[in-house]
């Protein structure tokens, strides 16, 4: 799985053979600039999540529940994950929280929403964290929060920054598939945030994260060539006009 927040990018994740794309609220950070993903509302999920499903024709789409769009009440839950769905056209939601959303998973399940769960290092809990990137190790707590979503009814659940082995546990003990980022090989499938897979977020290194292209220098580059060319006269030169 990788995340993706618009067509152009969602056509190359699905023509490259992800299984699933994400269209994460980390949209809030690696689209919008903010340092956080807490501004980001049901609204903007819309927005990008009917992209992303314009783009794909292949890969399973997976929308993410914002901050504050599930935290009031169950029906609050469920009306807006059935905008996301009804307004994006994508497959299934994701919400973060194991036995604190426990009620919240099951409710939006028997409304016919597939829901995918996240615990771990909890991105919306920034504040009450004290921050993001800290590496989650309680291994009883994690557990039963992975558990507690599985019974809930959720498809498949997300590990953040969990150590290897209790994710590994957590895996070997559940029935549905763990996808995990910066919580070790010992999952069942692995989730990226696109733009930092191919080397396009500055600034951003984490343990967890192989850059699997630098495209940020080669883009640069290119508008580099372009400026060149211009200011030199060479582009456009025969090739490119019309006689
Ligand atoms: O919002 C997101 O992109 C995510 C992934 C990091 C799993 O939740």
């Amino acid at each position: 799985m990788v995340t993706a927040y618009d067509c152009l990018w969602a056509q190359i994740m699905d023509e490259a053979g992800v299984d699933a794309i994400l269209v994460g609220d980390t949209l809030g950070m690696v689209v919008q600039g903010h340092a956080t993903t807490l501004p980001v509302t049901v609204d903007d999920m819309v927005y990008h999540g009917s992209m992303v499903v314009r783009a794909v024709e292949r890969a399973l789409v997976i929308v993410d529940m914002p901050f504050m769009s599930y935290h009031e009440s169950v029906e609050q839950a469920v009306r807006n994950a059935g905008r996301l769905i009804k307004e994006t056209g994508a497959d299934a939601v994701k919400l973060e929280g194991g036995r604190i959303q426990s009620e919240t998973i099951r409710a939006i399940s028997r409304a016919d929403i597939p829901v995918m769960a996240h615990v771990g290092m909890r991105p919306q809990a920034v504040r009450q964290l004290g921050g993001m990137g800290k590496i989650q190790r309680d291994e009883e707590l994690l557990l039963a929060d992975a558990q507690a979503a599985q019974d809930a009814g959720a498809f498949a659940i997300v590990l953040e920054l969990i150590t290897r082995d209790i994710a590994e546990r957590i895996t070997d003990t559940l029935a549905i598939p763990t996808i995990g980022i910066g919580s070790g090989g010992g999952c069942s499938g692995q989730v990226l945030v696109g733009p930092d897979m191919l080397g396009l977020t500055p600034g951003f290194s984490p343990k967890f994260l192989k850059k699997f292209a630098d495209l940020r220098s080669e883009a640069i580059s290119a508008v580099q060539a372009y400026v060149r060319e211009v200011q030199d006269g060479t582009f456009p030169g025969e090739k490119h006009s019309h006689a």
